[in-house]
């Protein structure tokens, strides 16, 4: 995967045999953009690849063309990858390339959450220098090209070389201007429980983006964006993805130009932030990992899944096999004492399920969500032998235990505010405005990472804790510190999301055997810089099976099934209403790290006996399921969104279990098929439904098949009318292939 310099064409050339990406050094000193795409061959020149005018009234001006890391102020009016404001205040800068230097491996990112090499062999590092002769500020621009991920991590360093103080006012991490803007745009967009639906739209002149200013990545936009051309489906076809290894404020934004080209850029949004860099100062971007298919949206997936599960994720969990949990949250909520627990936890033991998760409520005087976040130290009321005392007795009932913990906030009524007022979030003077009856701790102070470092490592070391879920149930408003300067408050929201990777890293590494499971309301935190640190992430606090089809399918298109926490719980769900069939509700959430969020001692004998068998069934095909690829085939938001159908395949092609759910049953289907992808078409595989049926369905499936016939000619999924009237709605089959 070499990173070649071309010293006549003055052109720089990243490579593997997937990708290639082209930089050249201008006339003018800058760093053009030549090419990011399809790999291309080593030791050519592509120097010519730059040509073409540069037409209208920008001429007159100079030809600013594709640039790498575009700068305000020069005659180039699309948006900018970075603004420094001078000591004078003027902000045009004039950057020209200064040097580059390639090296093996990949280095950190001070206090920035990155991918990943294991060993130097795995990926090449290009730095190149901009820097602007009159004010001194430099760009350090860093592409890490991977021998084997069809991607490109880039970020950035801002320094500060002048005499004077500047302010960064935008650093994006990175910026690619495409050659064409016939793109289609997808972005994972919603809202608190219906989050990272696929919305899409063509590009269109002018700006388009997605972003937060909320202090984290958000439910209502995913720190990614793809682009794809119109003909692209799953299977076929170019698509571009950017994803934003960061949790806070985020923009992600195309510009089409007059002339028909697109600008992207990504990086922590410009709106609220700046950052003061004193002489010799740096300041780094987080990093923008950019995958490049052209074998469509699905290949593009397969490199986030396997780049993001295998060299983003670490600790000794990234390849564990993650345990069947169940969550007392919605069977007990508030409402619990030791006996109860134990008994919840003695009837999910007793089902197989291998971890018990206490929930909120076990702290301060917690009997709802309106005080105590801050006091962690259990609630003698409810757990007399405190947290140990009842982690020894569940784990006496043969069960793992787990622990939920929303460190960033507190409540007004806890002693923690009542002791450090100003360790909320606010402007001294002006209200604070709350959230779920709740503060959010000023964690871009030192002072109180530290203390919450304390605090909570007693908790995780007083106790066997195997599990932690990591909550953070509101945002960030009047944001604001009283620790910084009035001229450093534009740093608050990234000071802030440092202070939480810092917290992070350290109890991640105090105590690297707990599984961390990062969560904000559900899917309100899901970026790939708290993958991280914790391998998985609640996807959304919408546990039913209906909603949860668009949201597990939105997710997978940028993070893998490893991460995608998936819980069956009860009817009617508690957030919508609706009562679907147990065995819907596991079929969709094999998918993902599986789970329960119900009350076991509430469930009826045949239910019991339903779930014992798919916490066996999903602890047999774990690995599969947890790591294998990922192939998304009928999506709920194609047509009239009523079917899905999706399947896991291992690595060797010998093992799959595919999926198939029909929202509203409807009357005379005709004889559908359902055609695999990702098989081997050599091989012969015996095909199952799970569970065992003997319907007219199940049984002509049932039987040896190849793959390619399973590939062109597909699964049958309606056979007699009878049948189809019996089934009712909101319906799962699955089906279960392995190699003769
Ligand atoms: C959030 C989480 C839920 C649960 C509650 C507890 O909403 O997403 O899973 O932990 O908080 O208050």
């Amino acid at each position: 995967m070499p990173i070649e310099w071309d010293a006549e064409g003055r052109v720089l050339h990243l490579r593997n045999d997937r990708i290639s990406c082209l930089l050249r050094i201008q006339e003018d000193g800058s760093l053009g953009h030549l090419y990011f795409g399809r790999s291309l061959a080593p030791a050519r020149s592509y120097a010519h690849l730059s040509g073409g005018e540069f037409r209208g009234f920008g001429n007159r001006l100079g030809e600013p063309g594709r640039l790498e890391y575009p700068v305000p102020g020069g005659g180039d009016y699309r948006v900018p990858a970075l603004v420094v404001e001078q000591p004078d205040g003027s902000a045009a800068l004039r950057l020209e390339y200064a040097g580059h230097e390639i090296t093996r491996g990949k280095p950190e990112i001070p206090g920035l959450p990155a991918t990943y090499v294991e060993a130097d062999g795995e990926a090449d590092t290009l730095e190149v220098t901009l820097r602007d002769e009159v004010g001194g500020v430099e760009a350090h621009l860093l592409y890490t090209v991977f021998a084997d991920h069809a991607a490109i991590a880039r970020s950035a360093r801002i320094v500060n070389r002048g005499d004077g103080v500047v302010r960064v006012r935008t650093a994006m991490s990175a910026s690619l201007d495409l050659g064409d803007a016939d793109w289609v745009m997808d972005q994972l967009s919603g809202t608190w429980a219906r989050e990272r639906h696929v919305v899409s739209r063509r590009l269109v002149p002018g700006r388009q983006s997605i972003s937060s200013r909320r202090g984290s990545s958000g439910h209502e936009h995913n720190p990614f964006l793809l682009l794809r051309r119109t003909s692209t489906t799953e299977e076929h076809g170019e698509a571009l993805g950017f994803s934003l290894v960061y949790s806070g404020n985020f923009l992600a934004e195309a510009e089409v130009d007059p002339f028909g080209s697109a600008r992207v850029r990504i990086g922590i949004h410009p709106e609220e932030f700046t950052w003061t860099l004193e002489p010799g100062a740096e300041f780094a971007t987080p990093e923008a990992v950019l995958v490049y298919s052209d074998a469509g949206i699905g290949a593009l997936s397969d490199t986030y899944h396997r780049l993001y599960r295998e060299r983003l994720a670490r600790g000794p969990w990234r390849d564990r096999p993650r345990p069947v949990l169940l969550n007392s949250w919605e069977g007990a909520y508030f409402d619990f004492d030791e006996e109860r627990l134990v008994q919840m936890a003695t009837a999910a033991a007793a089902l197989g399920i291998e971890l018990f998760v206490l929930d909120d409520g076990w702290f301060g005087h917690r009997d709802a969500d309106t005080s105590s976040l801050g006091d962690w130290f259990a609630d003698r009321r409810k757990l007399p032998d405190g947290i140990a005392g009842l982690a020894r007795r569940v784990e006496a009932a043969g069960i793992r235990f787990g622990l939920w913990i929303e460190p960033e906030m507190v409540s007004r009524d806890s002693d923690l505010f009542r002791a450090h007022p100003d360790w909320a979030v606010g402007v001294p003077g002006r209200p604070r405005t709350e959230g779920r009856n709740q503060y959010v701790l000023d964690l871009s102070r030192p002072d109180v990472v530290e203390h919450l470092d304390a605090v909570l490592s007693k908790v995780l070391s007083g106790a066997p804790v195997s599990y932690v879920k990591w909550d953070m149930n509101r945002v960030i408003t009047e944001p604001y510190s009283v620790a910084l300067p009035p001229e450093r408050q534009g740093e608050f929201f990234h000071r802030y999301i440092l202070g939480v990777y810092e917290l992070y890293r350290r109890l991640t590494t105090r105590f690297p055997e707990i599984l961390f499971e990062s969560c904000a309301g559900g899917g309100g935190r899901f970026d790939p810089g708290l993958l991280a640190f914790a391998p998985q992430a609640w996807t959304s606090d919408d546990t039913d099976a209906v909603e949860r089809l668009p949201i597990q399918w939105g997710t997978s298109i940028a993070y893998p099934l490893s991460a995608i926490a998936a819980h069956v719980s009860a009817v009617p769900n508690h957030q919508v209403g609706r009562v679907t069939p147990l065995s819907t509700r596991a079929a969709v959430a094999f998918f993902g790290v599986f789970g329960y969020e119900l009350d076991p001692t509430a469930l009826p004998d045949a239910e019991r006996d339903e779930v014992a068998r798919q916490v066996g069934f999903y602890v047999a095909h774990r690995e599969l399921f947890q790591r294998g690829r990922f192939v998304r085939l009928v999506g709920p938001f194609d047509g009239d969104g009523n079917e899905t159908a999706w399947m896991v395949v291992s690595p060797e092609r010998r093992s799959a279990v595919v999926g198939h759910y029909r929202v509203l049953n409807r009357p005379s289907p005709g004889p559908a098929r359902l055609r695999l992808r990702g098989l081997d078409p050599a091989i012969t595989y015996d095909v199952a439904a799970w569970p065992a049926s003997d319907d007219t369905v199940a049984r002509l499936n049932r039987g040896p098949r190849g793959g390619d016939e399973l590939m062109a000619a597909g699964l049958l999924l309606d056979a007699t009318r009878g049948e189809v009237t019996a089934r009712g709605d909101f319906q799962a089959r699955l089906f279960v292939l392995e190699a003769r």
